[in-house]
């Protein structure tokens, strides 16, 4: 009989082990060469990610998040240590094939949004697909459907200087999920916004892990932290915890305790 189980997700590419892990990283080390002296920012990082997760990861100014982020998000290569991304080692892969598997597999947000200031949400979020194969009106249908996950459908002709901050993020994470990507990893999305629209941009993470989306983030405040499944703490290059939240809050419900701009 054939079965009526249907992936989800694609399947792992030819060579991939099998394995629930979207991440798995073994003895990760990172070393930045700055003329006579030489930072060793990741000093032997191991675990993994699986499938739907939501991992938060904290840890002092230097620790080694970002370090750790740019690699998952395949925008630096490890020095020594193995990266498996869907099952495949990518640790070797040069800049350019590394461009394009970040392209088609990684969301990517920034603390500061970085989004092209002339340019409008709309077209900012299409920047990926120019990247794709995709047409025009595929580019189209595809943005607008990522400005409405994130609740900005009406303001697709906004430039981000026309934007609160808060909706410059939600456009920067559109703009991370417009290539439908399977992992969505955001290196302190939340630290240039104010508390409740830090929740706000949370709330969207969670109803997005929640539709299977594998979610990573750093962030340096424990509040937020909390919002996720899964804490990581680094110290000086090291995972030093690795625990999961117990009874962790619902964004959508602490938003409603939350004052807004109006009140
Ligand atoms: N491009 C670089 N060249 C040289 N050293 C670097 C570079 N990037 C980071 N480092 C060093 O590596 C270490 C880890 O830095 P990293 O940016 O990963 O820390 P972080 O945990 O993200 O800190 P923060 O919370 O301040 O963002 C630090 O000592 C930092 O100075
Ligand atoms: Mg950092």
């Amino acid at each position: 009989m054939e079965s009526t189980v249907t992936a989800r997700h694609s399947e792992p590419a030819a060579g991939a082990t099998a394995s629930n892990a979207v991440i798995r990283v073994e003895e990760l080390h990172k070393y930045y060469e700055m003329g006579e002296t030489r930072v060793h920012a990741l000093r032997g990082v191991s675990m993994e990610i699986e499938r739907g997760e939501f991992v938060a990861i904290m840890g002092a100014s230097g620790s080694g998040k970002s370090t750790f982020m740019n690699i998952l998000g395949c925008l630096d290569r490890p020095s020594e240590g193995r990266y498996l991304l869907e099952g495949v080692d990518v640790s070797q892969y040069d800049k350019r094939t590394l461009a394009g598997i970040r392209n088609q597999k990684i969301g990517f947000v920034f603390q500061g949004f970085n989004l092209l200031a002339r340019t409008t949400a709309l077209e900012n979020t299409e920047l990926p697909t120019l990247y794709t194969k995709i047409d025009n009106n595929e580019r189209h249908k595809r943005a607008r459907e990522a400005l409405e996950m994130v609740g900005l459908a009406d303001r697709a002709g906004h430039f981000p200087s026309q934007m609160s901050g808060g909706q410059q993020q939600r456009v920067a994470i559109a703009r991370a999920l417009v290539n439908r990507p399977s992992i969505l990893l955001a290196d302190e999305p939340t630290g240039n916004l104010d508390s409740r629209t830090s929740v706000e941009i949370i709330d969207i993470f969670q109803r997005l892990n929640e539709g299977g989306l594998t979610v990573a983030m750093v962030t340096h405040e424990h509040d937020i932290a909390q919002f996720a499944r899964r804490v990581l703490v680094f110290r000086d290059g090291k995972i030093r915890r690795d625990e999961a939240v117990a009874n962790r809050p619902r964004a959508a419900e602490v938003l409603k305790t939350l004052p807004t701009l109006e009140d």
